[in-house]
């Protein structure tokens, strides 16, 4: 009697788990499928005792009574004794030895603040299944894990596990503003309610701080890098207030933007001169208010002289002069000042890829402890694809976060399946050959290669007030791919697809095998479509939609031509010692490589090439042929993309399938537009004929021209 209650439960469980708005995310527990399993976790979920209390161990009580009724069917059980009812036990180790005396048993101390083992503990005969930090963060990260190992079907009883991870501040940053529109945001508005704030908690604060700490995120910017001043007032920093307080117990801290003229903003002052007294006694002031509302404030995140952001060049000061000046301001209250190194100015004759290093590798040194420069994956700007930004590498005694973009910006925004943990695993395996010949970019990241001890990766945010946060389901995986790869930067794209998918759409193999395929594929489908072969920046100007490689605005502008710079007689970007020598700042063995268009990797050829139409590429082919059949093959893959998903049909969720299937759809349309308005534009100036294996695309150059993506006025830039 009592199996087929059970039954009927998780039956009626299951359809209500059926149709599926993506709100979940991939905290979305359903029914345990494998039966031993369910059945060791039911007996699990009926003995839960805490060593301790505090405002994390109560989050992770509300995280088991909303999973294992989901999974099990049952309530969990608490217990308020630690040995007869109980099946696991959770705690900090000190909790534990405080106890039993477990520290010998259980040795985490190299696990660090946010590390966490979990297994079998053998007690007095017993066997109890333990989860234990060396901070109750800790422990939440690891229930959060074996909740995963359960939700995916990988949960082993008897097997022991520690993780800690690799990088300090695991960050995202939101490009949100005050009045709600977020910029490059394709999801809605901002999640961020700030007129209702400090009085109204949406419950989307909470769930969003259960998804962040369930892939490893500790830290939030919740502003735009573009910042708004009045944010720092004392009325908004009681509204940030609420939100830190929210965070607290999932281990997150707030950092906010701070607007480099904000002393003259809202401070009344003449100058925002970093070294003028009444500034610097205004950031502290400021910035000891500011602790007084959230005590572990995070810090501030700062763009400076970059597209028009202020900075301490108004004032013939360095950036490690502005950087400083609002450290000291944090550092004692143990704050971080972000600096970014994002500088893209129109007043400096430079091709914009040497830009950073220029600005930058001369302050080498001059920067104080607790600054760390953020610097994007490449030199230009979240391209579909760009080789490392060479400031990794170029420093030695400067703290360096690397900076993605979760939102899609030049990614086909919310219409497009674009997987994009590939392409950062490009750039984080990627080979620096500086500070020692085996660096990589996630070793200087993580410190390992470069010895820093504040370690940071930031992504730019792409959630908001959309039902499924991401507009796009599969931007879900995304955000969960970056906050993985935080926490690892060495995880393989293909170990968090399949996590993701096992947690988003069960665990059928059939379905795994095509949903990762569609994943791993994705992203290369898009570079081709767009820019293959190391073209950038081609995309239509300032909503950087779809297509626009005609986009003209004279040298000042760094607009499409700019960049790829075809003419008559070839095309590419010449930054070779014949040109901008922006290859250059990197390291010799990189130089000796790629400054051969024979050696450099076909991926990046254009980036750092400008070759002859006719140029023999390796396939023995000519370029301009190479281009189009690579236009070509991103059709062919995202036509690829959408039949293999349509394979799905009647084996997802209904509302999941229709979601995506719809999307694919456009994604294909769009990949053509990108295809056949890129070829009839460079064939109008390399007077090529069409390559005959190519599909002859429908409407002229002309027709290509004309389309124009409407842009909605949260998602324009300001500058
Ligand atoms: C890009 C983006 C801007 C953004 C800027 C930044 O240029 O288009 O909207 O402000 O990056 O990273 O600061």
């Amino acid at each position: 009697m009592k199996k087929y209650l059970i039954l009927a439960l998780l039956l009626i469980f299951s359809l209500q788990n059926f149709a599926k708005d993506g709100y979940e995310l991939w905290l979305d527990y359903r029914p345990i499928e494998n039966s031993i399993m369910r059945s060791e976790a039911d007996q699990l979920f009926s003995g839960i005792f805490f060593f301790g209390k505090n405002p994390t161990y109560e989050a992770i009580e509300k995280e088991l009574q909303l999973a294992a009724p989901k999974m099990t069917g049952k309530a969990p059980v608490f217990s308020s004794e630690r040995l007869n009812q109980t099946q696991i036990w959770l705690g900090t180790r000190e909790e534990l030895a405080q106890v039993l005396g477990l520290q010998n048993q259980i040795d985490i101390r190299n696990l660090g603040q946010d590390g966490y083992w979990m297994g079998p503990v053998v007690f007095q005969g017993k066997t109890y299944f333990t989860i234990v930090g060396n901070r109750p963060v800790g422990v939440l990260y690891g229930v959060f894990d074996w909740l995963k190992s359960l939700q995916s079907g990988s949960f082993d009883l008897n097997k022991v596990k520690m993780e800690s991870p690799k990088i300090q501040l695991r960050m995202l940053n939101h490009w949100d503003n005050l009045d709600r529109t977020v910029e490059r945001g394709y999801a809605g508005f901002s999640i961020w309610d700030w007129h209702r704030l400090p009085g109204y908690i949406d419950p989307r604060y909470i769930d969003y701080a259960r998804a962040n700490a369930s892939i490893g995120i500790n830290a939030v910017s919740l502003t735009n890098v573009n910042a708004n001043a009045r944010i720092l007032t004392s009325d908004f920093m009681k509204k940030a207030m609420v939100l830190a307080d929210i965070f607290r117990p999932y281990g997150i801290k707030v950092f906010l933007t701070a607007r480099f003229s904000a002393p003259i903003e809202i401070g009344g002052l003449k100058t925002a001169d970093p070294l003028d007294p009444e500034v610097i006694a205004f950031w502290k002031k400021k910035t000891d208010e500011m602790y007084q509302h959230i005590p572990d404030f995070g810090g501030y995140l700062v763009k400076a002289n970059s597209e028009g952001q202020p900075g301490p060049h108004e004032y013939q000061r360095t950036h490690a002069e502005g950087a400083n000046m609002l450290a000291a301001a944090l550092a004692p209250h143990g704050g971080v000042l972000i600096w970014r190194a994002f500088v893209y100015s129109h007043e400096i004759d430079e091709d914009r890829h040497k830009q950073a290093n220029l600005e930058f590798v001369p302050l080498d040194g001059k920067f104080r402890e607790n600054v760390i420069i953020q610097v994007k994956n490449g030199a230009i700007d979240f391209q579909p694809r760009e080789p490392f930004h060479p400031l990794f590498g170029a420093v030695k005694q400067t703290n360096l976060g690397v900076e993605f973009q979760i939102t899609q910006e030049y990614l086909g925004q919310a219409t497009q399946l674009v997987f994009l943990s590939p392409m950062w695993e490009e750039v984080l395996r990627s080979k620096t050959f500086r500070p020692t010949p085996t660096s990589t970019v996630a070793g200087i990241v993580d410190g390992s290669d470069s010895g820093q001890r504040l370690t940071l990766m930031a992504g730019v945010s792409n959630i908001g007030t959309d039902r499924n946060w991401t507009g796009h389901l599969f931007g879900q995986a995304n955000w969960y791919s970056f906050g993985r790869l935080t926490w690892d930067p060495y995880l393989s794209s293909e170990q968090i697809a399949e996590e993701w998918t096992k947690l988003t759409f069960g665990q059928n193999p059939e379905n795994l095998v095509k949903i990762k395929e569609i994943m791993l594929d994705s992203h290369e489908a898009a570079v081709n479509y767009m820019t293959p072969l190391g073209l950038h920046h081609i995309m239509g100007w300032d909503h950087h939609y779809g297509p626009g490689p005609w986009v003209t605005g004279g040298r000042a502008d760094w607009t499409a031509l700019y960049y790829h710079r075809a003419d008559s007689l070839g095309i590419g970007f010449d930054r070779t010692f014949t040109g901008s020598k922006a290859l250059e700042q990197y390291a010799p063995e990189i130089i000796r490589a790629w400054s051969d268009s024979e050696q450099i990797p076909e991926k990046y050829l254009l980036w750092f090439h400008h070759l002859s139409w006719d140029y023999t590429m390796k396939s023995g082919k000519t370029l301009w042929k190479e281009i189009g059949l690579h236009y070509d093959q991103g059709v062919k893959s995202a036509r690829k993309m959408k039949s293999t998903w349509e394979t799905l049909n009647g084996a997802i969720d209904p509302v999941q399938y229709s979601h995506v299937s719809q999307l694919l759809e456009i994604q294909v349309q769009e990949a053509e537009w990108w295809r056949n308005a890129c070829l009839l534009y460079f064939q109008s100036i390399s007077k090529r004929p069409f390559p005959s294996e190519i599909e002859q695309p429908e409407g002229d150059l002309e027709y290509y021209k004309s389309l124009r993506f409407p842009t909605a006025p949260g998602i324009r830039p300001k500058w």
